[in-house]
């Protein structure tokens, strides 16, 4: 029956992911747990090629003809600024033509029309829909309406989660590990000044290495209630041999909550959980801040000078200059005050170009959901090796 999700909201994740998906692909892209390391590798070596292509005029061109024709809805009625421009962003530098809406009381819905036939009349009009929402699982019902309607012979479009109430938000988690990735990618440049650094490190630091598998990463803050800790920590899972550290302030709002330590434990990750930076400060490979969520304080009624102590979880300089030399600063934004803006200039501030890789990432899994990366990777390939035989004179 239409617009009945319940037994499908609560069927082991697995179930669920295999539904979001069509002869071995992700037909939407609803939550973290549909990805596996080969899905995020392809991701993101995809995305690098959009990024290596969007430099050069040709391979600009190209990308801009990969999907034209074709229009995206960005639902998104709950406020945002990255997701929704690189969204915007990565749509249109593939073609797409975008349109909005960003205040449902400008829709029908003011006038009493229920979400799902909003989002049905969206995939009418427009060939992807990219949502966020204050409610937790609407993007998965949104799935599981459009895989009704095909299965009833109509028109179904792929759905794509920019963020759904504090549960989760996959893209962002994607950006994320294309950030870590670069970072930990010391020598791709192939130049003796990485291999040299790549030496430095391992002798200054024993046990480390190039990737993300064995490393230790921290995040910090509202770890309970922020939807991007819970995906990233989800897709870090994957990799061999982490140690994931959650630091909170002493508050059951803050803390990770029950249902991802126990997915963390079953994956055999090892968790440790502190309500100070500075306890661990010293030998974490990747910092990941976020801001207190206070917009869920509204419900509760907490008000600021109600909450606990949050200097434990602040970044300061004193902080940074303890970390080690090659720990990449992470935070999805927007922040407030746990990260001072004297720390923006530090070469480990990756927060700003983590944000641009959202464009890349977000660019390479639209490409993806309309079964374009293999024209990517052709192209690409054709474009750079052709330059390089050029080059070298071939
Ligand atoms: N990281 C993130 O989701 O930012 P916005 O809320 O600005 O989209």
């Amino acid at each position: 029956m239409l617009y009945d999700y319940e037994d499908r909201l609560a069927a082991p994740v697995r179930l669920k992911a295999a539904s979001l998906q069509r002869d071995g692909r992700l037909s939407h892209v609803i939550f973290s747990k549909q990805f596996d390391r080969d899905l995020l590798d392809h991701v993101c070596d995809l995305a690098t090629k959009v990024r290596e292509l969007a430099r050069l005029p040709e391979g600009r061109e190209f990308l801009g003809s990969l999907i034209n024709n074709r229009r995206a809805m960005l639902y998104f009625t709950q406020p945002s600024t990255r997701t929704f421009l690189s969204f915007m962003a990565a749509s249109q530098m593939l073609g797409l033509d975008c349109n909005e809406i960003r205040d449902p009381s400008l829709s029908s819905e003011y006038k009493g029309e229920s979400t799902y036939d909003s989002i049905r009349m969206f995939s009418s009009y427009f060939d992807l829909i990219i949502m966020r929402s204050p409610k937790a699982r609407l993007a998965e019902e949104s799935a599981y309406l459009m895989n009704d309607l095909r299965e009833s012979g109509m028109r179904s479009v792929p759905i794509i989660n920019g963020g759904s109430g504090a549960d989760e938000h996959p893209t962002q988690a994607l950006l994320d590990i294309y950030t870590a990735r670069r970072s930990f990618d010391i020598t791709s440049s192939g130049t003796p000044s990485a291999f040299k650094k790549l030496e430095h490190l391992k002798a200054k630091y024993p046990g480390f290495d190039e990737g993300l598998d064995g490393k230790t990463y921290c995040f910090a803050g509202d770890v309970g209630r922020g939807r991007t800790v819970r995906s990233l920590a989800n897709l870090l899972s994957l990799y061999e041999n982490v140690t994931l550290v959650f630091v909170s302030p002493d508050d059951d709002r803050y803390r990770i909550q029950d249902d991802l330590r126990q997915r963390l434990h079953e994956a055999n990750v090892t968790v440790r959980e502190e309500t100070r930076l500075d306890a661990v400060i010293d030998d974490v490979d990747l910092l990941y801040m976020t801001r207190i969520q206070r917009e869920w304080d509204k419900d509760t009624g907490v008000a600021p000078g109600e909450e606990p102590d949050l200097s434990g979880v602040h970044l300061t300089p004193e902080l940074v200059a303890r970390m080690r030399e090659y720990t990449p600063i992470l935070h999805p934004f927007p922040r407030n005050e746990e990260i001072p803006t004297s720390i923006d200039t530090d070469p480990r501030a990756m927060y700003f170009r983590q944000a641009r890789n959202g464009i890349w990432v977000r660019a390479a899994l639209i490409a993806y959901l309309f079964a374009k990366d293999t024209d990517i990777v052709r192209k690409h390939s054709r474009f750079f090796n052709e330059r390089h035989r050029y080059n070298l004179g071939g």
